[in-house]
């Protein structure tokens, strides 16, 4: 079985040994798993390329270990438990065995519709059991699955289906979120009508019953294919670095990378840090809120949990329907163990008041996470006492999806707990922090970049189709160390604060934002010349998205601006890249190279104006005093 720290002085010898022999640490940890081959040399890599490659010549299928292991001895526990988005319908459950035999034949359905190993299926999905299913599917007969999250626009959708070329694309027909009823088959048609060509077959959940238009030949229903199929399909044999899955993340420029995640140290990396982090005992109840759209689903709703024979919850809805008492409702009826969510969630249910909490029983609760964003000390504090009533640790796990599972995070009850601190780094994990220059601090007390000096099973392994462009945003800024784009602070006992992004990424309620991302879909407008994006202290969502924009007509109403600057965002990626305040400017500040200065723009939108310091070597210095003046004009 995966290793489980039981200490502190457990976890320090632990640490200590996985850095002076890393790969005699992951060898133990990837010898509990079931291998069809075993590895012949566990690590070999090179920053430089980059060239990363764990359990190489091992081969393995990841379904396997998340199934059929399990169903010997558990096949009767329930490993994943559906929560709806209407609380007055069932919930749902599948124990391993059900499981196993859905997810084969759903596998079955996938083969008869031509999809072989190494094709990309694209998921477009609400949190219904199928998704989860369906991505099993894919990982059994070695098909490589891209879901994006169900938020964004057709036409974000279509760049990623391109991007990555897929052959299928698995939707519902509609999606209940609250009391929204999204028409989710529709926007992919739209998708794929911008010049998807790869896309073969439309498999189609019914997962309202609301009409959709089918296109003949192309699209089919889920029930028509997979529920006729064999309840068992053999699992393909993958090798170690064979791809798992590629997840679409913002980075710096306009364009979405695809972040390539590998079979067989993703593996063994998210199980480890499952059982280890949030401490799962058998028989226990976990639920992480996330949705699967994000990396965080992935690896700690599907992968971790399910590798370590755990009962994962699954929820489609929303944390404040019908009320603000929905998460601890569902915690209540399902006697959940641990919990895992946003900060952002955790603000927005703090403001609605302590009594919504106070109406459910609580007491299953035995550790609780944070994840996404910097958590706050007076959201730390509500969450420890109104959730966790004091007895529940928290664990504020600092990651990415490049990282493809936790790195730093606190061990529960295992030593004492520092608000807004992720703490220390787990085994295997080698943290450093660096100078602008690139020079490591070696100083215990320090501020600087967070960088990774030693590879981890579950790292990224390239960017979809471009691998330059991995090398270039993680591999080049530092030489010899993984670039995290965070900056963080590490105290006297080694512990660490995660500061924030040091790039042009937004992180709003926890999901990452690139701001040329934006600023390209504000462009989009007819009337705006120029606009330039940057983030902002936001009580609720971490950071609040503020737009500064140019527009060649002049603007007399800034609110009926701002909604067609939201109808234009909501078109390009989604809704969830919408700016919180717009402000129109008649210029932008800029080096004399012509770069916008949005380090002056951020000053300006969190109200630190009277940092900004020495404007004169701009081309343009009058502009910051006039937006400076104009803010209260923002909307
Ligand atoms: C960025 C990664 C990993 C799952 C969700 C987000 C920020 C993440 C924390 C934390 C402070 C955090 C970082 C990171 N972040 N967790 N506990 N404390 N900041 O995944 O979309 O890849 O974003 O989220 O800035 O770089 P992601």
């Amino acid at each position: 079985m995966t290793k489980q720290i039981t200490s502190f002085s457990d976890y320090q010898k632990t640490y200590k040994d996985s850095v002076k022999n890393p790969e005699k640490f992951w060898a133990a940890q990837a010898r509990t798993f079931t291998w069809r081959k075993k590895w012949d040399e566990v690590l070999s890599w090179d920053f430089e390329t980059p060239d990363i490659q764990w359990y190489k010549g091992g081969q393995l299928n990841i379904t396997e270990n998340c199934l059929d292991r399990h169903l010997k001895r558990r096949g009767n526990q329930t490993a994943l438990i559906w929560e709806p988005n209407d609380p007055s319908q069932p919930h749902k459950s599948y124990t391993y065995r059900e499981l196993y035999e859905a997810v084969c034949q759903c596998a079955n359905a996938l083969k008869a519709n031509g999809i072989k190993k190494g094709d990309r299926v694209c998921f477009y999905m609400p949190m219904v059991p199928e998704l989860t299913i369906g991505v099993l599917a894919c990982a059994r007969i070695g098909a490589v699955h891209s879901v994006v999250f169900a938020g964004f626009s057709a036409s974000a959708l279509a760049d990623r289906i391109k991007d990555s070329s897929c052959k299928m694309v698995i939707c519902s027909d509609y999606n209940q979120r609250g009391a929204k009823n999204i028409p989710v088959k529709d926007v992919v048609d739209k998708a794929i009508a911008k010049k998807c060509k790869s896309v073969e077959t439309v498999l189609v959940h019914q997962n309202t019953g609301g009409k959709v238009k089918m296109k003949k030949g192309r699209d089919k229903w889920w029930h028509d294919e997979v529920s006729r199929r064999r309840k068992n399909c053999d699992a393909v044999t993958m090798d170690a670095e064979d791809m798992l899955f590629i997840l679409y993340t913002s980075g710096s420029t306009g364009k979405p990378k695809g972040v390539v995640h590998t079979c067989g140290g993703y593996m063994v990396y998210t199980c480890f840090t499952f059982k280890n982090v949030f401490q799962y005992q058998r028989g226990d109840v976990y639920w992480c809120t996330a949705d699967i759209g994000w990396i965080t689903g992935h690896s700690y709703i599907i992968y971790g949990p399910l590798l370590a024979g755990a009962t994962t919850i699954m929820f489609e809805g929303v944390p404040t329907y019908p009320d603000a008492g929905r998460f601890w409702h569902v915690c209540e009826k399902h006697r959940v163990n641990q919990f895992y969510t946003a900060p952002t969630a955790i603000r927005a249910l703090m403001a609605m008041g302590d009594h919504w909490p106070s109406h459910y029983d609580l007491s299953s609760l035995k550790t609780l996470g944070s994840v996404g964003e910097p958590i706050n000390e007076e959201a730390w504090n509500w969450y420890d006492q109104h959730i966790g009533k004091g007895k529940a640790p928290i664990v504020d796990t600092w990651w990415q999806t490049e990282t493809g599972g936790i790195m730093i995070s606190p061990l529960p009850g295992m030593h004492a707990l520092k608000p807004s601190y992720a703490m220390y780094p787990l085994p295997g994990v080698q943290p450093c922090l660096v100078t602008a220059e690139g020079k490591e601090i070696k100083t215990k007390e320090a501020e600087g970049l967070l960088c990774i000096k030693f590879p981890w099973p579950a790292m990224i392994r390239t960017t979809y189709g471009d691998h330059e462009r991995c090398k270039q945003v993680y591999f080049s800024t530092f030489e010899g160390m993984y670039f995290t784009g965070d900056g963080a602070r590490r105290d006297k006992d080694g512990s660490y604060r995660i500061i924030g992004r040091v790039d042009d990424v937004i992180n709003v309620s926890g999901h990452r934002i690139g701001t040329a991302e934006v600023e390209n879909a504000i462009n989009e407008h007819d009337s705006v010349i120029e606009s330039a994006v940057v983030g902002y202290p936001h009580e609720i969502k971490g950071q609040g998205i503020y737009a500064y924009i140019i527009n060649d007509r002049g603007v007399d109403d800034v609110a009926a601006f701002k909604k067609e600057i939201h109808k234009v965002v909501t078109k390009v990626i989604g809704p969830i890249a919408k700016p919180d305040l717009i402000q129109v400017v008649s210029g932008l500040p800029k080096t004399r190279s012509g770069k916008i200065m949005r380090r002056i723009l951020r000053k300006i939108a969190s109200g630190q104006a009277d940092s900004i310091g020495d404007v004169s070597t701009l081309l343009n210095p009058e502009v910051v005093k006039e937006i400076e003046d104009q803010q209260k004009l923002a909307k």
